[in-house]
């Protein structure tokens, strides 16, 4: 069996910062604590990993001088987006340079004759999506984050989002990417085609690796036409299960919406709470939601969608449905969904798990969940991309004491990818390995699988300096 090398703790010499330096144009490396500790965290529980030094460069040029510098004194490098990860990947778990990319947030163009655009890896996705909206162009993409992350972590981690269901994760709108590999060279992976059947797919293989591989710096991303309306509407169930079941039966029924999300009584009560500025009715026998958007151009085909969709939910036995009518009140039921994630982070201390399973086994996911929390005593709050099958499951702290927490915790926790695996799922949807997932990659993957992938890390990476410690075991 072929392992990765990690290295140990760098030397971080003067010179070699000298060295940092004189390759970054500008003031643009830093060694305080404060900046330090700043790109020392993401979203991820309470983890904090400082790199040793944080670099903040602008151009291809300068990350592929700084990554060759890093090799040179074998020095780990961990590319940093607007670390709202939530599995770790952006974090500095051996020191090193924390290679942030926020400097380089430029579109550089939209094509609007092939409907593509070119972006560096710092841009924030709402700001390309508005920016290609203005042209009546759409990029689906859309993670609850979409406000502060970047298309680079969302390349990272092969981010998805509500209207994945529809239209996709991250991975299906690239085209080509621009990559700083750990030698320092530079390559563009594809072709700006949308067809493309030439040799390996390099594309496919960078998205999602999580800067194991390489580092993004420009992205060929394609666009579609931007939607001209849409409907959603709030569904709210006496069971949870019963919500989960009226999923599939909906894409059965012909329908594809827009969005089909789920969220468990405790997410939506919570998150009323955090955002206070958004009002819902929440009977007291209600115990989930599903929020569901249909969008189009043509508002009588949205209507007749809509309708199909209310008899499915019906002869699931559905409460009141909600209909947005204005865009505020859409505004709000999205604002409310998008915070479900910081409600929860809140209110307690906890741990996620982006469970993923087949769409019709959802209902299998979430009661088996429950049955595993009940037997180890946890709690958990469930929500997450029901269209797709993907569950996130926080577990919450709550009072567990902390020798259940640290000891029995993670026991329950791979039972519930047991169950995950063996309803048909993996482990993440996307949110990634990163580093906390990574002691669970087992039971998605043999001996033979997790080999063929430490190799092809060997083949990029055979110094082991291009973002340690995360996604392999
Ligand atoms: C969401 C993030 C946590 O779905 O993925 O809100
Ligand atoms: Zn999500």
């Amino acid at each position: 069996m072929i392992g990765t090398s990690t290295p140990a703790r760098p030397a971080i010499t003067a010179a070699f910062i000298s060295a940092l330096r004189a390759a970054v144009e500008g003031d643009h490396v830093h060694v305080d604590e404060e900046r330090r500790s700043a790109y020392g965290h993401d979203e991820t529980e309470d983890l904090v990993f400082p790199p040793d030094v944080v670099v903040r460069p602008r151009t291809t040029a300068e990350v592929a001088a700084v990554v060759r510098l890093c090799a040179e004194h074998r020095v780990p490098v961990t590319p940093i987006g607007a670390r709202t990860g939530l599995s770790g990947g952006a974090l500095s778990v051996h020191g090193g340079v924390g290679l942030a990319l926020d400097r380089m947030d430029s579109i550089t163009a939209i094509d609007e004759r092939n409907l593509q655009v070119t972006v560096e890896p710092g841009v924030i996705t709402q700001v390309l999506q508005e920016a290609v909206a203005a042209k009546g162009l759409y990029y689906a993409p859309d993670p609850s984050s979409r406000g502060s992350c970047t298309i680079g972590g969302n390349l990272a981690e092969n981010s998805g989002g509500p209207r994945a269901v529809k239209y996709g994760v991250t991975r299906d709108f690239v085209l080509n990417l621009e990559v700083v590999l750990p030698s320092g060279d530079v390559i563009w992976t594809g072709a700006n085609t949308l067809k493309n059947s030439t040799g390996y797919d390099l594309t496919r293989l960078l998205v999602g690796s999580e800067g194991t591989l390489g580092i993004i710096t420009k992205a060929v991303l394609r666009l579609i036409p931007l939607p001209r309306e849409n409907r959603l509407m709030l569904v709210p169930f006496t069971s949870a299960e019963k919500a989960c079941e009226a999923v599939s039966a909906v894409f059965r029924a012909g329908i594809t919406p827009s969005a089909m999300e789920f969220m468990e009584r405790d997410a939506i009560d919570w998150t009323l709470r955090f955002v206070g500025d958004v009002t819902v009715a929440v009977p007291d026998e209600v115990q989930a939601h599903l929020l569901i958007e249909v969008d189009g151009n043509d508002g009588d085909v949205l209507m007749k969608e809509c309708e199909a969709i209310m008899a499915v939910m019906e002869a699931h036995g559905c409460g009141e449905v909600l209909f947005a009518e204005t865009t505020a009140e859409k505004d709000g039921l999205w604002r409310m969904r998008r915070r479900v994630g910081e409600a929860v982070k809140s209110n307690s201390v906890y741990k996620e798990e982006d469970t993923v399973v087949p769409r019709y086994e959802l209902p299998r996911l979430l009661a088996g969940v429950k049955a595993i929390g009940a037997r180890y005593g946890f709690r958990s709050v469930c929500y997450g991309h029901a269209g797709d099958g993907n569950l996130h499951v926080n577990i919450i702290k709550g009072d567990l004491d902390q020798r259940t927490w640290d000891e029995e915790l993670p026991k329950a926790i791979r039972e519930i990818f047991e169950l995950t695996v063996s309803l048909g799922g993996t482990l993440s949807g996307e949110h990634g390995i990163g580093l906390v997932q990574r002691p669970y990659m087992d039971i998605a993957f043999n001996g033979v699988q997790l080999d063929l992938m430490r190799r092809i890390k060997q083949v990029f990476d055979p110094l082991g300096i291009m973002n340690p410690g995360k996604v392999l075991p």
